[in-house]
């Protein structure tokens, strides 16, 4: 089959969170298979565009509102990414170091749609599915199905997959004329609450809609900023998927990134050596549990608990832990982990920003890593953790729910450490349960050899997707 996959983001394209991971790897697998699986996305000034070479595939213009939108298609050369990739360039657009955060976004990833469209309907053959991704591809399908000048592609079948749904790309109706010229009598599909929702208008549109964990679509129908009562209405067509990782990039025996690599017979070793590059890197005691955060520093992943629950744990536990954050985000939250680092010398440090090889060194160098989320679709951060080892600390919520089960279970099958509410005690109280763990080598042993044989690879996943686009056919 042939699969078009439109997206904002791609590991190693441009990459701003888990959604950059997912589509980085489900073409590949989907390939492997067998499949002719394709990433479309926004061609942004990241390095990967100067590292690489491009063919100009296509050339087009269309009318945005008041606005003439030429666009150009460059496919890269080498196939190096395992999948056949197209970005979208529009000059002053586009072509900006950032994926997202500017002002313009609506023009921006509306001007992308337009040009994804605009582009297949002008391919002289049909893909077998266009998979969405998120808000930032969600006019896709109405487009598709509405505008007079693509109506040709109305019957190509569509899947959304909803990686975070607490964005949803909202619009006034005002630039209801940004869009080609469409079917008026069909603005329910794009509308929600009076605005026009492209998270909303893709549930509605396509054929079948996918969330990246079971348990998140669950959440959806009574915690979805608003969409409740469509996610209750559309339930029939839509499932859960797990989100899995990719081998060739997420392998401690492989890892260009960290100091040693290390497998399950040398985990031991090869997690102390790379918690020593750590420890002397950042002022930390090698012989203290490191307990670590990777990620966007925002409410949804319980980011402003940190600073509170960090120095809480430090001195109700007299300093029998260490932390390390790595993260950007939240101005204030940004701000107090970096003022809490000169009293804390010792037992905390933090870097702010993003660092692919960092975060490899963290997941590979930490005894535990903490994920107090107040929401989590999937989440790929715990799946990294358990494949290197790393004992996962999480909140029971949506994906974090389907992948972890609490080591404390009495049938003995689990591995990781959960907690219900995102609150600084929860939290604490769980870094308690981990330092315990920790002072019992032998267990925490058993934990990290249970984990490292966890099977979370893209294989299943990539069966149940294609499982979803036949049954389309
Ligand atoms: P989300 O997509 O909601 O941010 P996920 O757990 O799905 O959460 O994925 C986060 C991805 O982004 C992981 O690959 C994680 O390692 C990476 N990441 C997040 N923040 C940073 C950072 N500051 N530096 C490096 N990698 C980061
Ligand atoms: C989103 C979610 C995260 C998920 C990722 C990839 O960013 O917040 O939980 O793992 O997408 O699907």
């Amino acid at each position: 089959m042939e699969i078009i996959h439109v997206s904002a983001e791609c590991y190693p394209v441009a990459k701003a969170g888990g959604l950059g991971d997912v589509v980085g790897a489900l073409p590949k697998y989907q390939n492997e298979l067998g499949h002719l699986a394709k990433v479309v996305m926004p061609m942004y000034k990241t390095p990967f565009l100067y590292e690489h070479e491009f063919d100009v595939v296509h050339k087009g213009s269309f009318a945005m509102g008041h606005s003439w939108i030429n666009y150009t298609i460059i496919k890269e050369k080498t196939n190096d990414l395992g999948f056949d990739l197209y970005l979208i360039d529009i000059n002053g657009l586009l072509d900006r170091q950032k994926v997202y955060g500017y002002d313009d976004d609506i023009e921006r990833f509306t001007s992308f749609q337009i040009a994804v469209v605009d582009w297949l309907s002008k391919w002289n053959h049909r893909p077998d599915v266009v998979h969405v991704h998120d808000h930032h591809a969600g006019l896709v399908p109405f487009m598709m199905q509405n505008c007079f000048a693509y109506k040709h592609l109305a019957t190509v079948p569509t899947v959304l997959t909803i990686h975070n749904a607490q964005y949803q790309g909202w619009m006034g109706w005002d630039k209801g004329s940004y869009l080609p010229a469409w079917d008026g009598n069909n603005w329910g599909k794009l509308d929600w609450k009076n605005n026009i929702n492209p998270l909303a208008s893709a549930v509605k549109c396509v054929l079948r809609v996918t969330t990246v964990s079971p348990s998140y679509l669950e959440e959806l129908r009574y915690n979805s900023n608003g969409l409740e009562a469509l996610f209750e209405y559309e339930k029939g067509k839509c499932s859960g998927i797990i989100n899995g990782i990719d081998d060739l990039v997420w392998n401690p025996e492989l890892d260009k990134y960290i100091a040693t690599q290390f497998g399950i017979d040398d985990v031991d070793e090869g997690k102390l050596s790379n918690k020593e590059v750590l420890c002397k890197e950042y002022g930390l005691d090698i012989n203290k549990p490191l307990i670590v955060f990777i990620g966007r520093l925002v409410d949804e992943k319980g980011a402003d608990l940190l600073p509170r629950a960090i120095s809480d744990a430090i001195y109700h536990m007299q300093g029998k832990m260490n932390f390390l954050v790595l993260g950007s985000g939240d101005f204030w939250v940004e701000r107090q982990l970096e003022d809490m680092k000169s009293g804390l010398m010792g037992y905390y440090n933090s870097k702010i920003g993003y660092n692919e090889k960092l975060s490899h060194q963290m997941y590979a160098g930490a005894d535990f890593l903490l994920m107090p989320s107040r929401v989590e679709p999937c989440g790929l951060n715990q799946l990294y953790a358990l494949r290197y080892g790393t004992v996962p600390i999480v909140r029971s919520t949506g994906g974090l729910k389907d992948t972890v089960i609490d080591y404390g279970i009495p049938d003995g099958s689990g591995y990781g450490i959960r907690f219900n509410d995102a609150t600084v005690g929860d939290i604490t109280y769980s870094i308690h349960r981990a330092v315990q763990l920790y002072s019992q080598p032998k267990r925490l042993d058993e934990v990290r050899v249970k984990m490292m044989q966890i099977d979370n690879s893209w294989e299943i996943s990539t069966g149940k997707y294609v499982d979803l686009y036949k049954s389309l056919q």
